[in-house]
């Protein structure tokens, strides 16, 4: 299928219990600022919403502010977590129609929002699950980020600015699906909007002596936006795959992995902003330099920190994983370095799902 032409993730849309609180946490423990809001003080009625932005990234946490909000069932189903990743389009509407077209299931038709600053262009289709896909064009706009948002002013909002951990991009963003159901979703995303299939890892890629799950990557036609889907695979227990569907209440986003040009120096930031992050054992550390070769970092700092390390033809990666950030073992978040490498971390795979299997333990769902 040709491609619809999409430029980037524009935004990333996550439903919340409290908004304000989230807002917080991203603000203090991520270091993103907090640039704009929309809620009762600039005429939104039915919800309270928080723009965050560090470097390219920017994510939106919304709130209800009631039971007449027509997604406010989702907190009960879902806890918090991704609704919704928005696609930055040159034309929404031939976005939407061609998508519509090829099969995509409507959530939203093409929209013309329009304030004084402009005219914002938004139409969504759905997803696995309740995640919507948003095209949105703001090549019209010039307003903080859209309709019904206005800036904030960082010294009224709290008293003290962000101080940004270093996080630049999205680098991909993982979604996890139900058994059988990963190459039907692969599927969606080719025929729906071009993606093709950038790699794939079985259940002996990814298997440990208990768990297992397999994994497709599908990205764009420019390879800016990479979408890995998961589905559980049968083992002696149960996949954390299986664990995030039930608490998740469906399939989901299950991490979004965020770019840094020095992770050594964010991990380092976001650890004494008491971000939690899985660990390997410190066996790990040594076969590293056997596994991967010389690398530029401090292989101690590394061990420190808890990062880990993976090789291809083209280089190196590095990368750590945070633990779930809220009380359902669902989304969670990855810290990703690239050294030449554009692999998803395969030769990790295992210790860190051991890591992962640890936690599972412990919360009784192995
Ligand atoms: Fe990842």
């Amino acid at each position: 299928m040709t491609d619809i032409p999409l430029r980037k993730i524009d935004h990333v849309r996550f439903f919340v219990g409290n908004a304000r609180q989230s807002a917080f946490f991203y603000r203090n423990a991520f270091g993103f600022d907090v640039i704009a809001y929309a809620g009762l003080e600039t005429k939104v009625r039915h919800e309270a919403g928080y723009v965050l932005k560090q470097g390219e990234i920017t994510f939106v946490l919304t709130s209800p502010l009631s039971d007449q909000h027509p997604e406010s069932k989702r907190l009960v189903s879902h806890g918090d977590g991704v609704m919704d990743v928005a696609l930055d389009v040159p034309d929404v509407r031939a976005a939407f129609d061609e998508a519509v077209r090829r099969g995509a299931n409507p959530a939203r038709a093409p929209e013309a929002l329009e304030d004084e600053y402009g005219v914002y262009e938004t139409a969504s289709i759905h997803a696995y699950g309740d995640t919507t896909h948003t095209f949105i064009n703001r090549d019209r706009y010039r307003g903080v980020f859209a309709p019904g948002y206005r800036p904030i002013d960082p010294e009224r909002y709290q008293d003290k600015t962000a101080r940004p951990v270093g996080l630049a991009a999205i680098d991909h963003m993982v979604a996890n699906v139900e058994e059988g159901k990963m190459n039907e979703w692969v599927g969606w995303y080719n025929k729906i909007l071009g993606f093709n299939q950038l790699v794939s890892f079985d259940d002996k890629d990814i298997s440990t002596e208990y768990s297992a799950l397999m994994s497709k990557v599908v990205q764009n036609g420019t390879g800016r936006i990479k979408f890995p889907i998961n589905e559980p695979a049968k083992a002696k227990r149960r996949s954390q795959i299986d664990e995030y569907l039930q608490y998740y209440g469906g399939p989901g986003i299950q991490h979004i992995a965020l770019i840094t040009g020095d992770i050594i120096k964010t991990v380092r930031a976001m650890r004494a902003n008491d971000v939690s992050f899985l660990r390997v054992p410190m066996t790990y550390y040594e076969t590293l330099t056997a596994r991967v070769g010389p690398i530029r970092e401090d292989l101690k700092e590394l061990a420190d920190l808890g990062i880990l390390v993976d090789k291809d033809d083209e280089g190196y990666m590095l990368q750590i994983f945070t633990k779930p950030v809220a009380d359902r073992p669902t989304l969670f978040f990855e810290v990703i370095q690239r050294r030449g490498s554009k692999s998803f971390g395969k030769g990790n795979f295992k210790a860190l799902f051991e890591a992962i299997e640890r936690e599972q333990e412990l919360r009784g769902t192995l």
